[in-house]
């Protein structure tokens, strides 16, 4: 069965389509499009699991920007640690900008946060948050998220950009664990 997938010990079941993805990106970019028409937004992608959610929505933008990526620790297993390692990656001038940050998903909220904090002390003008998946059940942060494709449930997924212990991020469609 083609719906099943089984990533290391553990089975996953289709869940979204690519097809669902792609009209997710098309709305989150013309709001982008439609929001930052005078000002050069840097957009900040979060590695590992934002690339292809990044590239897909990068392809929609019609007004002039920039993409730069940013790293932080990796999350292991199939449950958050909590732990929020350091933030690498920032190289360039963000004072005074424009930055939109783009995530694959935001669960917790405490790796948003995190770079949030970091991004502060570079002093831009504004942080805007978007994200490809967000898990309202298991966000516990007051930060406003400003765009979000599709709101998914508290069960652990993969594909399109996300892992479970390395595996996944190239499928294109998301799977959810059985
Ligand atoms: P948070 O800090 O709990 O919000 O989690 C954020 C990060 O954990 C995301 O950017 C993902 O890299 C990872 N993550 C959260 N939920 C999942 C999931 O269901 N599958 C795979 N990775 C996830
Ligand atoms: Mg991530």
């Amino acid at each position: 069965m083609t719906n099943t997938i089984t990533i290391h010990n553990k089975k996953f079941k289709k869940f979204i389509s690519s097809h669902k993805i792609q009209n997710a990106i098309e709305k989150i970019a013309e709001r982008i499009n439609k929001n930052f028409k005078n000002e050069k937004p840097v957009f900040l992608s979060v590695l590992n699991g934002s690339f292809l959610f990044t590239a897909d929505l990068l392809k929609k933008m019609k007004i002039e920007c920039e993409i730069s990526f940013i790293k932080i620790s990796p999350y292991s297993g199939t449950q958050s640690t909590g732990i929020v390692n350091t933030l690498i990656g920032i190289s360039e001038d963000l004072k005074g900008r424009t930055v939109v940050i783009l995530e694959d998903i935001v669960d917790s909220g405490n790796t948003l946060e995190k770079i949030i904090s970091e991004l502060q002390k570079h002093n831009p003008k504004k942080i805007k948050v978007a994200t490809l998946l967000f898990k309202p059940d298991a966000y516990k942060k007051k930060i406003e998220i400003d765009y979000i494709g599709i709101n998914m449930p508290n069960n652990f997924l993969v594909g399109y950009g996300l892992d479970y212990d390395g595996s996944g991020r190239n499928l294109s469609d998301i799977y959810i664990l059985k």
